[in-house]
C-alpha cells in the first residue's frame, strides 16, 4: 500500500503535459485484437488501467512490447478467447474485449468486469448489442459466455448512450456482415477517437460524435500507427487544482473542446482562461465563487469524471452549490473524505449540498475510487497544513506520474509506502 503526504497551501505556477487518454486508449487496445497485423499506438500514459489492459492482451496470446512509451501489440498470435476472474476484475474495459474476442474466435468467456465502485455498472446494453449481431450468450459462474456462427450487422437502439456498450458494438460490429446502425450511441471524444482508429485499421465507421454511428462491416483490419486524443479528465483535473490552489498553470496536448463544459464552469466561478491552439492556460489568485449548480450529463453535458473535482472545488468557495451525479448511483463517495477536511456538504440521493467554506484543513483521507482520490489530493493541496492520502493505487489506475506532475507546478507532494 502507498499514500501521499501532502503540506497544503502552495500556490501553482508552471506547465503540464496532458497524457493520452485513459478511456480512449483502453478500448483502442481492445480493437487491436481485432487485426493480425501490427499495431503501434504512440504515448500510452503509465497506468495501471493501461498495464492491466497489456497483461489482458497477453493472456489471450498476444505479443505486446514497449518501445519507449509507444506500445506495439501483434495480435497475430492471439489463440485464447477467454479473460480469467483476476484479471477482468481489475477494470472496466475487460469487457470491451468481447467485442473483439467474439469477433475473432466466435467465442469468448469472460468474468464479470471490475472497474471503479461508483454505482452498479451493469453490462446488459453491451449483451443486448452483441445479441443484436448474432452473439448467443450465457451468464454463468460470473462469467459470460459467448458464441457465435456468424456477426451479421443489424439496427441497435441503447436504451441510454452507454459509453462502453457504443464500444462493444462498434468493436464486434467492425467485421461483420452487413452495415450496423447504433442510435443513442455515446457521443463521447472517445468514442470518436475509437472511430479514427478503427478506419485506421481498414474498417468503414462514420457517425461517432453524433447520436447515431454507421459500421458497414469489413472482411479484414490491418495494422497501423496511431496517437490517441489527449486525456480531457487529467487535464480538467489539473486546472481544478489550479482553481484551487490559486496561481497560473499552462497545460500541454490539451483539448479545450472537450472540456468546454468544465470550462464554462470555471469562468463561471471567476478563473481566467486563456486558450492558445493546444494549450489551455488558467490563471486564479482569489477566492472563487460557487456555481450554483452541476449536473453530471453523457457528452457533450458535464463529465460525471469530474464530478468529484469540482465538488472539492465547490467546498472552497464563496456561496452554495448543489452537485447532481445522474449517471452513477453511488459517486459520492469521496464526500466523507472531504468532510474530514472541513467542508460542509449534505448528500440527499443523487444530489451533494454544498456550502462553501474558507478553506480545507488538512486530515488523513482515504481514495475509495480513481476520480474521488484525484480530487482528495486537489484538497490536500490546496488545505491549509498537512494532509496524507491513503490507497493511492486507485488513482494510479488513470493518471500517470500524478505527483511528478504535481510538484513540477509547487506542488508539495510526495508517495510513500506504508
Ligand atoms: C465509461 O465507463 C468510462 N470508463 C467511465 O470513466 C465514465 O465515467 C463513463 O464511461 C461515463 O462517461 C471507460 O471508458 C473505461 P457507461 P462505462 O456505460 O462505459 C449505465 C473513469 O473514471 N449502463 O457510459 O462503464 C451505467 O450504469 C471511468 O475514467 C447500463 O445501464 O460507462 C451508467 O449509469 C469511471 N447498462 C450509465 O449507463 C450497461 O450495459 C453510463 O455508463 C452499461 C451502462
Amino acid at each position: 500500500m502507498e499514500k501521499y503526504i501532502i503540506n497544503g497551501g502552495n500556490k501553482l505556477y508552471g506547465s503540464v503535459e496532458v497524457q493520452t487518454a485513459k478511456n480512449s486508449v483502453l478500448p483502442i487496445l481492445a480493437a487491436t485484437v481485432l487485426t493480425d497485423d501490427k499495431v503501434k499506438i504512440f504515448n500510452v500514459p503509465n497506468i495501471t488501467d493501461a498495464k492491466n489492459m497489456v497483461k489482458i492482451l497477453s493472456g489471450l496470446g498476444c505479443r505486446v512490447a514497449f518501445e519507449g512509451n509507444d506500445l506495439v501489440v501483434d495480435g497475430s498470435f492471439a489463440e485464447k478467447d477467454e479473460i480469467p476472474r483476476a484479471l477482468a476484475h481489475e477494470l472496466r474495459s475487460s469487457v470491451f474485449l468481447l467485442g473483439s474476442i467474439i469477433s475473432r474466435f466466435r467465442t469468448a468467456k469472460i468474468a464479470y468486469p471490475g472497474g471503479c465502485d461508483i454505482g452498479l455498472r451493469p453490462v446488459d446494453l453491451h449483451l443486448t448489442g452483441l445479441k443484436r449481431l448474432g452473439v448467443n450468450i450465457k451468464e454463468e459462474n460470473g462469467y459470460i459466455i459467448c458464441e457465435c456462427d456468424k456477426l451479421h450487422g443489424d439496427e441497435i437502439m441503447l436504451d441510454c448512450p452507454s459509453v462502453g456498450a457504443t464500444e462493444n458494438i462498434m468493436l464486434a460490429a467492425a467485421k461483420a456482415e452487413g452495415t450496423t446502425l447504433i442510435k443513442n450511441a455515446a457521443r463521447e471524444p472517445e468514442i470518436e477517437d475509437l472511430q479514427r482508429f478503427l478506419n485506421c485499421m481498414g474498417a468503414k465507421v462514420r457517425g461517432a460524435g453524433t447520436g447515431t454511428i454507421i459500421i458497414e462491416g469489413v472482411k479484414a483490419l490491418h495494422g497501423c500507427d496511431f496517437q490517441p486524443i489527449p486525456d480531457r479528465i487529467e487535464a480538467g483535473t489539473f486546472l481544478i487544482a489550479a482553481a484551487m490552489c490559486g496561481g497560473e498553470i499552462e497545460l500541454r496536448n490539451a483539448c479545450a473542446e472537450n472540456i468546454s463544459s468544465l470550462l464554462h464552469k470555471l469562468r463561471e466561478n471567476g478563473c481566467k482562461i486563456r486558450l492558445n491552439n493546444d494549450k489551455i492556460i488558467l490563471e486564479n489568485h482569489r477566492r472563487l465563487t460557487s456555481v450554483k449548480s452541476v449536473e453530471t450529463q453523457p457528452y457533450p453535458g458535464f463529465p460525471t469524471d469530474l464530478q468529484a473535482q469540482i465538488t472539492a472545488l465547490c467546498c472552497i468557495c464563496r456561496g452554495q452549490s448543489i452537485i447532481t451525479e445522474n449517471l452513477f448511483e453511488t459517486r459520492f463517495k469521496h464526500v466523507p473524505e472531504l468532510r474530514k477536511m472541513g467542508a460542509d456538504i449534505t448528500v440527499i440521493n443523487r444530489n451533494a449540498f454544498v456550502r462553501g467554506v474558507e478553506k480545507f484543513t488538512g486530515a488523513t483521507v482515504v481514495a475509495h475510487d480513481l476520480r474521488g482520490g484525484a480530487a482528495l489530493v486537489t484538497a490536500g493541496l490546496a488545505a491549509e497544513g498537512r494532509s496524507e492520502v491513503l490507497d493511492i493505487s486507485h488513482i494510479d489506475r488513470g493518471y500517470g506520474s500524478f505527483e511528478y506532475k504535481l510538484r513540477s507546478i509547487g506542488g508539495d507532494i510526495v508517495r510513500v509506502s506504508v
